[in-house]
């Protein structure tokens, strides 16, 4: 693989973190690295790959040599840092959803649909971190045996909330004990010893803004605009890893063991499921892992042709910063860094809508 110089945009932030070890981990290509953050942290140093990087601040600057930028700071950065890097020839991968909808961003989890890189026009978005879990599952027995319909149930971390809901939670705790929690300030409710059936703002149909992402960036995913999802998302005192229990209906009737055998094949995807010997995923043993984790695999018997299965992630690697490394990895191997031209903007944007 070449070898590129890259810009980690929100590098203080709990995802920019993790990409940092990530990047190490998987040795990824990386020739310069530049991070970047908010005022704030202007001149804070970072250890990475052995050797002290100062953090810089964010603007059209830091993309100067730059050929990928990693963005994970607020959506107003997202909007401004991937036009600039349009207009600087980088490639933008971005974790907001300022770019997910886009008929010309190509949103990406590279198990399922890899080969959208190819036609992005110098941004790629990076799904929510609730729907990459759901579309590793759903789209290995979506081959299979089409899936007509998709019901989930959220169990969410915060620190898909960002960095300040994790100190919030551990300071409510410590609080509650202490003769009372203090008042929420990164979450809309107090979230320690409490579950909130809320995350983002509502919309006029009821459903959150987290909850729509959900339904329309699986279908964007997974190239089925008719298919019908439903999602409650749910924010839980847990750190890290968002769990979901998943109900699919399936064209024809799917056996849990056949579901079994195809999810153990499936790349990215490990099961778990002996629950008689006290096995299924749970978010305490995922955190600081890679692969999506499904178990609980049962017939719905609410529907002849349903299954219900229980899938856990790392929201901040497969969910944020993982998927985002194997997105640059899959534009790397499939050597597409500059943009495809309008005819595969034209083309891919055919295919969303067949
Ligand atoms: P900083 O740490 O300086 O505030 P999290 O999701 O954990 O809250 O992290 C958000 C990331 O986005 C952090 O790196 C944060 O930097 C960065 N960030 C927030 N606001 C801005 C901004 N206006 N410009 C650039 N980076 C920002």
């Amino acid at each position: 693989m070449r070898e590129v110089n890259i810009a980690v945009i929100g590098a203080t932030g709990a995802v920019g973190m993790e990409f940092l070890r990530i990047l190490e981990e998987r040795q990824f290509p990386a020739d310069h690295i530049r991070l970047t953050a908010s005022q704030r942290s202007v001149g804070k140093r970072i250890p990475v790959r052995g050797q002290e990087l100062v953090v810089q601040a964010t603007g059209p600057e830091s993309l100067e040599g730059v050929d990928i930028a990693f963005i994970s700071a607020t959506s107003r950065v997202s909007l401004e840092m991937g036009a600039a890097a349009v207009e600087a020839g980088a490639l933008a991968i971005d974790d907001s959803s300022a770019f997910r909808m886009r008929p010309d961003v190509p949103l990406v989890v590279p198990e399922v649909n890899g080969e959208d890189v190819e036609w992005h026009q110098g941004i790629i978005a990076i799904p929510n971190c609730a729907t990459t879990p759901l579309v590793m599952a759903a789209q290995p027995l979506h081959r299979h045996n089409p899936v007509s319909r998709i019901v989930a149930s959220t169990y969410q971390s915060v620190s898909g909330a960002g960095g300040a809901a994790m100190t919030e939670l551990r300071e409510q705790t410590r609080g509650a004990f202490q003769g009372g929690a203090p008042p929420p300030q990164a979450q809309p409710h107090q979230i320690a010893f409490n579950v909130i059936p809320r995350i983002d703002d509502f919309g006029p149909d009821g459903y959150t803004k987290e909850e729509t992402k959900v339904r329309e960036e699986t279908r964007k995913i997974m190239h089925s605009p008719g298919l019908a999802v439903a999602a409650t998302c749910v924010r839980v005192p847990v750190y890290v890893s968002h769990s979901a229990a998943v109900h699919m209906e399936f064209q024809h009737p799917m056996d849990a063991d056949e579901a079994r055998g195809i999810l153990a094949e499936a790349p990215g995807i490990t099961v778990v499921d002996a629950p008689e010997e006290g096995l299924y995923p749970m978010p305490v043993d995922v955190g600081g892992t890679d692969d999506v984790y499904v178990g609980r695999i049962r017939k719905d018997t609410s529907h002849p042709n349903g299954l219900v299965m229980w899938v856990v992630a790392d929201n901040l690697r497969k969910g944020a910063a993982l998927n985002a490394i194997q997105i640059a990895e899959e534009v790397l191997k499939r050597d597409c860094l500059k943009p495809g031209g309008k005819a595969a903007v034209a083309a891919a944007s055919q295919s969303l809508n067949d």
